[in-house]
């Protein structure tokens, strides 16, 4: 018998399970507390509750780790690519040779929109945040793709992940060229997944688009570094509509609503438009002392993590490649030498010290982008275009589970008890 834990509420004794993980913190089997005590458990924004099983993403925050599939995400960064980190969160195992192409091979045969998606777009005013459009023309899919919406059958759960996986950087590149007012272009089967991506986004029909392999490699390093996160708030959103019975489509428009908030996806943005506010390393100190008031609603902007009480291992790979990106792209930003002064002082600084505040993944990935071409407002956008292959995996992996249920938690009630209705006249 495993270790139990004891608990005596209303003079009644109960006890629960304890589950082991293959690593990281045991948990606390409360399935049957309200049954044995009538009481619930009282946990705003989930922080000592595991809501799931998963066998995808391992996160030691105290150390700074992260593992996919139980593999360091500093070496999948730097040794392997995007499609291959898809193929691994989705299937269980990195591919062999043959079977990577294979995957590379369906995804790319699946990178068309239906032709009518095109006009979704011509809904949206011109100045609408691609953020927005996204939300609507991905939940949209679900009404050109029925046959996806059947859950019960694992073949459609692979089908619609492929199609996810595929259609996102059009879908993506196309919100990018609505709003600039140029033609979409089609996809192209001789491109690489990140290639494919950057031709759609950043060229013309009127040429040829020369793939710059900096730029390339840089992209797919970040789209490796947000591929997936264990429990975050958008996976957590996918795992809650999907424990419905929703479809994939409609799932993934609920975890990209949820990716849009500036304390989650949108932080990249807010930290470069963060950094460009504060423009000189000298105005730095005034930016600090905002972040340490207590009256000021003001954050530092990719600084803190709920999970991270370290370095965030994203950041560090971002930290490097945001140098060697502008480098080789002979770019001198002012932004990275912000970044990299606002970093050292408030790593040195005893609030950020003792609060455990580190820079996150969205500190230096904004600097990247940046130097690449992409607008801040596309920064969310590249974020989700990557988190799709967790959400479709963290899915997929939900479905198939037998211990899944419909997400229904539970609430304090402070409000009124059961009053009489008083009648308008008499109020
Ligand atoms: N700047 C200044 N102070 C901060 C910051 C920050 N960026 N982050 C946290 N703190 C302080 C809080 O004021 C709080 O202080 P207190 O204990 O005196 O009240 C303490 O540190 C703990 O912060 P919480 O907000 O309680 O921690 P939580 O885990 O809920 O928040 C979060 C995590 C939302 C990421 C927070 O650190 C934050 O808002 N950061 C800025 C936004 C950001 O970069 N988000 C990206 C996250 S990564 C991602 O989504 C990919």
């Amino acid at each position: 018998m495993g270790e139990k834990v004891k608990l005596e509420f209303g003079g009644k004794p109960s006890e629960y399970p304890v589950l082991s993980g293959t690593v990281g913190p045991d948990v606390i089997d409360i399935r049957k507390l309200y049954g044995a005590t009538g009481a619930f458990t009282y946990d705003p924004g989930f922080t000592s509750t595991a809501s799931c099983q998963s066998a995808l993403t391992y996160i030691d925050g105290d150390a700074g780790v992260l593992l996919h599939r139980g593999y360091p995400i500093d070496q999948l960064a730097e040794r392997s690519s995007f499609m291959e980190v898809a193929y691994l969160l989705l299937n269980g195992e990195l591919p062999a040779k043959a079977n990577l192409e294979a995957f590379s091979r369906t995804i790319t045969r699946h990178t068309m929109v239906h032709e009518q998606l095109a006009s979704f777009y011509a809904g949206f005013r011109r100045d609408a945040h691609p953020m927005a459009i996204m939300c609507g023309v991905v939940g949209a899919l679900s009404a050109f793709y029925p046959d996806s919406t059947d859950i019960n059958d694992p073949k459609q759960r692979m089908i619609s992940a492929h199609r996810l996986i595929a259609k996102m950087p059009t879908i993506a590149a196309m919100a990018y060229k609505y709003s600039i007012g140029q033609p979409f272009l089609y996809p192209r089967n001789d491109l690489s997944y990140t290639g494919n991506f950057l031709r759609m986004t950043f060229g013309v029909p009127a040429e040829e688009y020369e793939i710059d392999p900096v730029v390339e490699a840089a992209m797919d390093k970040i789209f490796i570094l947000h591929a997936d996160h264990e429990q975050n708030a958008s996976t957590s959103t996918v795992r809650l509509a999907g424990s419905s019975g929703a479809n994939p489509f409609a799932c993934i428009a609920a975890g990209i609503a949820c990716l849009w908030g500036p304390a989650h996806g949108g932080a990249n943005e807010a930290a470069l438009n963060m950094l460009r506010e504060i423009g000189t390393p000298d105005r730095i100190p005034e930016y600090i002392a905002r972040a340490k008031n207590k009256d000021d609603p003001f954050r530092l902007m990719g600084f803190g993590h709920r999970v991270y009480k370290n370095y965030d291992p994203r950041a560090t790979v971002l930290a490097k490649a945001a140098t060697e990106v502008l480098d080789k792209l002979g770019i001198s930003d002012p932004v990275l030498d912000t970044a990299r002064e606002l970093e050292r002082i408030a790593l040195t600084d005893p609030y950020f010290i003792d609060k455990k505040l580190y820079p996150n993944v969205d500190f230096y990935s904004g600097v990247i982008l940046s130097a690449i071409g992409f607008p801040t407002t596309m920064f969310t956008v590249l974020f989700a275009l990557a988190r799709t292959v967790g959400w479709v995996s963290q899915w997929i992996e939900m479905i198939s589970d037998p211990e899944q249920k419909i997400g229904r938690p539970r609430q304090l009630y402070m409000g009124p008890a059961q009053r009489d209705y008083i009648d308008l006249a008499n109020r």
